[in-house]
């Protein structure tokens, strides 16, 4: 297939290029390169290059940014999406629209299928729902892929921040009141992998198995790095004052991948251990 990716500089995006590029022609743009905001030159690069589909991971990812800036979350979020929706009815593409556990509430008490009704608690995650909406009422062959807690090699994240402040500090506070599923960004695209080869179109979960808090994660990070000495407190999130309400528990069920038959992605521990073995090496 020719695959166009877009947000190909960051952190999901980079490592879309590199797995998808070993079976496909993959067209990566980075935010320099195709600003999704610009209508115009959005469909101007989609159109030249017809792809047979286009990965959308590009979005203002900035939490707390889009609630301080709600027109550029909306923008970039659900406008830009529509802009890369009507792009590809242009050229008969498919796509695959990246989102978030943020479109959940966190008021349920076990993990959500991809038929829990969305209840966004903020402007990232509304924005982001809303990029959904455009996708699911203007394409007819579309994957809308959910996911959480994302890590990889390129670009911040928790772990490396985590890994920086353990360097700084004899004791991090970490808050101990969300849950969720970390993701290593890597096993995430090789999934996308797979799913893009089907035509079973609709929306998925996936995330790594099983689950933790922020706190419990961030233990792991240093017991599996070799930091131990180093304290962790657990927090409540209140403690943080933070602009952005963010769910309790955001746990995603990839049901869907299960009904169809997929192998459920490693439990996150691994990832980790992995991700943290090939940060160490350089790899
Ligand atoms: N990170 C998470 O924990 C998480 C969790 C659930 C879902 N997701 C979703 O997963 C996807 C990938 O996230 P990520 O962690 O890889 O985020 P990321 O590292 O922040 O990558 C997003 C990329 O989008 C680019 N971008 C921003 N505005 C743009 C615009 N107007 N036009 C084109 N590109 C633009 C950014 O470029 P600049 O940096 O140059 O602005 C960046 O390279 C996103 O759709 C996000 O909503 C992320």
């Amino acid at each position: 297939m020719r695959v166009v990716v877009t947000g190909a500089r960051g952190q999901l995006g980079t490592d879309l290029v590199q797995v998808l590029g070993k079976e496909h022609e993959v067209f990566g743009f980075s935010h320099q390169e195709l600003d999704v905001t610009d209508f115009d030159h959005t469909v101007e690069i989609i159109t030249n290059l017809s792809p047979d589909m286009v990965i959308h991971a590009a979005a203002y990812t900035d939490v707390d940014g889009c609630e301080l800036d709600p027109d550029k979350a909306y923008k970039v979020n659900a406008l830009g999406t529509q802009n890369i929706t009507i792009a590809c009815q242009k050229t008969n593409s498919s796509m695959l629209y990246i989102s978030t556990d943020f479109v959940f509430d966190g008021r349920k008490t076990e993990p959500y299928t991809e038929f829990d009704i969305p209840n966004p608690i903020s402007v990232y995650g509304s924005s982001k729902l809303a990029g959904e909406r455009y996708v699911s009422s203007l394409l007819l062959r579309y994957f809308i892929v959910r996911t959480a807690w994302l890590y990889g090699k390129h670009g911040k994240n928790f772990v490396k921040t985590i890994l920086r402040l353990a360097e700084e500090r004899e004791e991090l506070k970490v808050v101990n009141d969300q849950i969720g599923s970390p993701t290593y960004s890597l096993d995430l695209a090789q999934a996308i992998a797979k799913l893009i080869n089907t035509e079973w179109y609709g929306i998925y979960h996936i995330t790594n198995s099983g689950n933790c808090s922020w706190f419990d994660f961030a233990r792991k990070i240093l017991e599996y790095a070799g930091k131990k000495e180093v304290k962790v407190k657990p927090i409540g999130s209140a403690e943080l004052n933070r602009p952005a309400k963010r769910p309790a528990f955001s746990v995603l069920r990839n049901y869907c991948l299960e009904l169809r038959g997929f192998p459920a992605l490693r439990n996150y521990e691994d990832a980790l251990k992995e991700y943290l073995s090939c940060l160490s090496a350089g790899r």
